[in-house]
């Protein structure tokens, strides 16, 4: 379906999701979210798309946040009574249940680093560059983005970037543990899609139940998540592709998976 703000595309069981308003270096509007919901949404609905990739169109940017622009003719009521970004964590976090990463092309500030950081892993392009400048706004991060800084990089750098607005390369943000991994600018697409057809590969529904237990990580106490990891994987066991998988292991072959 045509959308204005964004483009899909499809690749074998990949899904590619391509932010597309590169003049406004791809921010982040009320019009794009509602279409990455809709985006998000199809790929979530599609059983034989089994991994989507969310990156930016054109050369300079991922997203360079929220969009000052429509955010500065609201008033606080506005943005509490509609309940501001709440949509971002119902329909692109918590309703999203299979993989997704995001390939990060440029700059990545504000909701569009909030909104790398939701994807499972982030791939950067060597000139990506992060930060949350809401700060020099009269503002500070709204969509997630004090809280997951914080758990990816820790204390210091979290509170040092949110209270300076200093925006951190693509090489420290690997040494922070912000993103997976950093690949020349040229390859990221190429990359992605190796990486997410991986994924792709794998049996469809321990992949859901991996993202699950990484997500529980980061969500809750250790005591909590080990329980939580433990009753996962019993559920797993019983599973078509656990039998298979472990068979076809025995008998040195690739496994036939069933996505049950
Ligand atoms: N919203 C709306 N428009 C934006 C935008 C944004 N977040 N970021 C850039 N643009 C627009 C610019 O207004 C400009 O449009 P015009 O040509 O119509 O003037 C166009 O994109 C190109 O931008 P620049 O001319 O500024 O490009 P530059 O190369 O000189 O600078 C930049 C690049 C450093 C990224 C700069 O654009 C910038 O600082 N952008 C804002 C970054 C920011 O503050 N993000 C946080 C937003 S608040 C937020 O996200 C809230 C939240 O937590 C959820």
């Amino acid at each position: 379906m045509p959308y204005e703000t964004i483009t899909t595309q499809t690749d074998g069981a990949v899904t590619t999701i391509t932010l597309n308003r590169p003049q406004a270096l791809n921010a982040l509007s009320s019009v794009v979210l509602d279409e990455l919901i809709e985006a998000f949404a199809a790929y979530q609905n599609d059983d034989s798309q089994l991994c989507a990739i969310l990156t930016g169109s054109g050369d300079k940017a991922f997203a360079a946040g929220a969009d000052i622009k429509e955010m500065s003719e609201k008033e606080a009521a506005d943005f509490y009574l509609q309940d501001f970004f709440a949509k971002w964590t119902s329909h692109i976090v918590e309703a999203v249940r299979k993989p997704w990463i995001a390939a990060v092309n440029g700059f990545a500030l504000g909701g569009g680093c909030e909104l790398a950081m939701m994807a499972d892993f982030i791939i950067a392009s060597d000139r990506a560059k992060f930060g949350q400048p809401e700060i020099k706004l009269g503002v500070a991060p709204g969509m997630g983005g004090s809280q997951r800084l914080t758990r990816a990089v820790g204390k210091a750098k979290a509170m040092e970037m949110c209270l300076t607005g200093r925006m951190m390369d693509a090489e420290e943000a690997e040494r922070s543990g912000l993103v997976a991994r950093v690949v020349p600018h040229d390859t990221l697409m190429d990359e992605a899609r190796t990486t997410a057809a991986t994924i792709a590969g794998m049996p469809p529904m321990a992949a859901m139940v991996n993202k699950e237990m990484v997500n529980a990580a980061y969500e809750t106490f250790l005591g909590q998540g080990v329980i939580h990891e433990r009753r996962l994987f019993q559920i797993l066991t019983a599973s078509e592709d656990k039998a298979e998988g472990m068979k076809a292991f025995i008998e040195k072959r690739d496994g036939q998976w069933k996505g049950r």
